[in-house]
């Protein structure tokens, strides 16, 4: 049952005209930035990358500025650290594998930025483990250190639920619940997944009406040049 009796939810970014919402998306970022990033990393996104969910220059400096990476070596041949910059890639919570497993029980959590595309049920799958977690069914017992989930194949996850309502406080005003904090960083894991979603989409839709139009001007044309033929 796990991952085919997933509930599809609606996303801004189903169908063919589907966008990313973009404060969801930033909405999404804070609960990644704020609950998930203890654990999980974001390797293949880099802070500037933030300008293209409306998150601003100033914002996203102020965003790097708060963590430190390991640069070098300078001109002494050492190695050093300093704060991130816009164009670094969002710092990992753990230095390796190791030490991630070694921090949750021996469970890796694994990279977020492609879940949603690496997981079958997508978008819902991931919200269905965020919201999946329920009481075990009686006769099941969950070993210490484990947790029952619904959507979580096998149902046995390490993963501690993460959220509960008002884990983060919006700045929109946007009232926290569990639901709504898992919606919103599931729209910021699908931006993050597939950046050029928008920009793919608005093409086509332009490709569509520039064939449109191309058919319309072919058929007019036709007709001109065969009038005097019957
Ligand atoms: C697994 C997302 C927060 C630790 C997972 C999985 C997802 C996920 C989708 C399942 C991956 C799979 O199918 O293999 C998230 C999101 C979070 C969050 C979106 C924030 C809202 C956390 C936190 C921790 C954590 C705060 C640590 C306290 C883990 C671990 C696993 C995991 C250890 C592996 C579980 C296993 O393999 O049994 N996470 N997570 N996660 N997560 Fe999280």
């Amino acid at each position: 049952e796990s991952e085919h009796s997933l509930e599809h939810q609606r996303w801004s970014f189903d169908g063919l005209f589907g966008t990313i919402d973009q404060a969801a998306a930033q909405r999404g970022f804070q609960v990644y930035k704020e609950v998930c990033a203890a654990c999980h990393s974001l390797s293949l996104v880099a802070y500037r990358n933030l300008g293209a969910i409306g998150i601003g220059e100033d914002q996203i400096k102020a965003i790097a500025a708060q963590y430190n990476v390991m640069d070098g070596p300078n001109d002494a041949g050492d190695m050093f650290e300093r704060p991130a910059k816009p164009s670094d890639k969002f710092v990992a919570p753990f230095a390796n594998a190791n030490a991630a497993r070694a921090a949750n029980n021996g469970a890796l959590p694994p990279d977020l930025s492609l879940i949603v595309k690496a997981r079958e049920g997508g978008p819902d799958y991931v919200y269905g483990v965020l919201t999946g977690f329920v009481p075990p069914p009686a006769g099941v017992t969950v070993p210490d250190g484990m947790y029952y989930n619904a959507a979580f194949p096998g149902h046995q996850i390490a993963m501690p639920p993460p959220l509960s309502d008002g884990s983060v406080t919006y700045a929109d005003g946007t009232e926290a619940s569990v639901h709504q904090e898992a919606h919103d960083v599931v729209t910021f894991l699908e931006w993050t997944a597939e950046p050029e979603l928008d920009a793919r989409k608005k093409m086509g839709v332009k490709v569509i009406l520039f064939l449109i139009v191309l058919t319309g001007l072919a058929y007019a044309v036709k007709r001109k040049v065969w009038k005097d033929i019957h």
